[in-house]
């Protein structure tokens, strides 16, 4: 695998993603997506909500505003506890994360260890500034990660409110709405994909840690009483994934491979809502061509958890910077929705019709994803560089690739060609997502497309202009086979849609 300083230079060349405000020496934490990334990310946005919206007859989404009323953000907990540990260089007043501070320079995991004990660490530890070598203090206090702002003309505590630092809450407090108008029925689900930002004290590693990010992300609800029933478990019962549980973790024991059901059977993991989700989204990821074993499933340490939650398991990718997490799937219990009954005074309970009675649903899974993390994801796994073709082969799968076609006259210098490729472009144009390419050679402009993961190039050549026929090849294999511009549509979507495939002998075959 590639380092994430490679990635970022190879997004940054192809015109996937941008760093922020370059022209201006830039800005920490902000990033801005190409021609190409724009693509690829609406594409894995366009998957994921078909997969976890239109696809499922329990889930609906809801697209909610970035800003909200601020007593919004008191209720959820985020204005007094929403906290990183910061320590500060008393020197040259570097800021760091206490628990990235620990973790570098003593080498275990220090997530939710609280300030004394960061404190300490660094005073038994005689830790000293990266940037200055100076010995740091013991000063390590708390640092709210919300992004504040204003309301109206004018800035003072009245009018000050904060920019989402999660798409979650707006589930929330549009609950009963949304249960209401979409005639949902325990158990469902409510999603949203949209920004979140939080003002990290030290982004880095790209796109993994930003301080304005896009998170797909679902609150789904079920019945107090019925807090361990899920008919879809079955679904996903001989699914294989990596574990690595609370108890593994502090026997210092190996993650292990294993089915859901032994997971289940042995109370590895306890609630099978939470196995279910953990499954599905694992299966997601591999459906859309990520490699399964670059994935683990890690519960949460007791003190790592957030203010919210009770237990919560990631979905972890091995980047090349070690497993970290990816999506976090959290069991809030019915937290969030009793705050805000609390705190707005408005019943946003259900009607039991069967036991005549008020309920509070539970959330025993929150799958929350950011999206900036999975496009890295998708682009590691993709990624191989290609001995023979002495190039780089981006092997995206087609329903996320930027392009599905690339379209080609053989020669940029004659006129017919250009005229017939073009008709070929406008052919294709309103099925598929086209790239039109006239410039250098014909092997560069393969190469150009099997860098940024077009599945199949079309190429039109003089017998083309006699045979109304074309080109197209393979990006995988680079085989190539010959077809009428009569069928090209109904090929190319049979194609992505994997029902035939190239064979060796330059046919297709179902
Ligand atoms: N609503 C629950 C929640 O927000 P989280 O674990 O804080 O939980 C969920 O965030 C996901 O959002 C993470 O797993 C990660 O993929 C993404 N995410 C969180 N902070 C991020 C950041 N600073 N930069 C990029 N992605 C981030």
């Amino acid at each position: 695998m590639i380092s994430i300083e490679d990635m970022a230079s190879f997004c940054k060349r192809r015109g996937f993603i941008y760093p922020n405000s370059e022209i201006y020496g830039g800005i920490a934490g902000f990033f801005d997506y190409g021609p190409l990334g724009v693509e690829l990310k609406n594409n894995i946005k366009k998957e994921w909500w078909r997969y976890h919206v239109q696809s499922r007859a329990d889930i609906v989404g809801i697209d909610g505003a970035v800003i909200s009323s601020p007593k919004v953000w008191k209720a959820s907990g985020h204005v007094d506890s929403f906290a990183d540990i910061m320590v500060e260089c008393g020197n040259c007043h570097e800021r760091y994360r206490g628990d990235q501070l620990i973790e570098d320079n003593l080498k275990i995991r220090a997530d939710g260890f609280s300030d004394k004990k960061i404190n300490s660490l660094i005073k038994e530890h005689k830790l000293k500034c990266g940037v200055c070598s100076k010995p740091l203090k013991d000063n390590a206090s708390s640092f709210n990660l919300m992004f504040e702002t204003f309301i109206g003309p004018i800035k003072n505590d009245e009018s000050k409110t904060y920019l989402r630092p999660e798409t979650a809450q707006l589930i929330f407090t549009n609950f009963k709405l949304t249960h209401e108008n979409a005639r949902l029925r325990l158990p469902f689900g409510i999603a949203q994909i949209g920004r979140s930002f939080r003002n990290e004290i030290s982004p880095r590693n790209f796109l993994f840690r930003c301080r304005e990010f896009e998170q797909m992300e679902i609150e789904y609800f079920v019945h107090p009483d019925k807090r361990e029933e899920c008919d879809f478990i079955k679904d996903v019962l001989n699914h294989q994934i990596i574990v690595y549980s609370e108890e593994m973790q502090k026997k210092n024991t190996k993650a292990r491979k294993m089915g859901i059901n032994e997971a289940l059977k042995k109370k590895i993991i306890r609630n099978p809502w939470h196995a279910y989700w953990l499954a599905l989204e694992h299966k997601w990821f591999v459906s859309l061509g990520a490699k399964s074993d670059n994935f683990r499933i890690r519960q949460h340490l007791k003190d790592e958890l957030s203010h919210y939650s009770t237990d919560t398991w990631d979905l972890e990718y091995n980047f090349p910077f070690g497993f970290k997490e990816l999506e976090g799937i959290a069991d809030r219990g019915s937290f969030d929705l009793d705050q805000h009954i609390k705190h707005s005074k408005k019943d946003l309970s259900l009607f039991d019709e069967e036991k005549k009675k008020k309920i509070v649903p539970y959330v025993i899974s929150e799958p929350s994803l950011g999206v900036d993390r999975t496009f890295l994801v998708f682009l590691f796994d993709a990624y191989e560089y290609d001995k023979k073709r002495d190039n780089v082969v981006l092997k995206l799968h087609p329903k996320l690739a930027p392009f599905n076609v690339g379209i080609f006259p053989l020669l940029s210098n004659k006129k017919e060609l250009i005229k017939k490729s073009k008709d070929v472009f406008d052919l294709l144009k309103n099925e598929f997502t086209c790239f039109y390419d006239e410039s250098g050679s014909i092997g560069r402009r393969y190469f150009r497309q099997d860098e940024v993961g077009t599945p199949y190039c079309v190429t039109i050549d003089f017998d083309s202009l006699k045979k109304n026929d074309v080109t197209i090849r393979d990006r995988d294999s680079t085989r190539q086979i010959r077809v009428k511009i009569k069928n090209l549509n109904e090929i190319i979507k049979e194609l992505l849609n994997n029902k035939i495939k190239f064979e060796k002998a330059g046919k297709l075959v179902k």
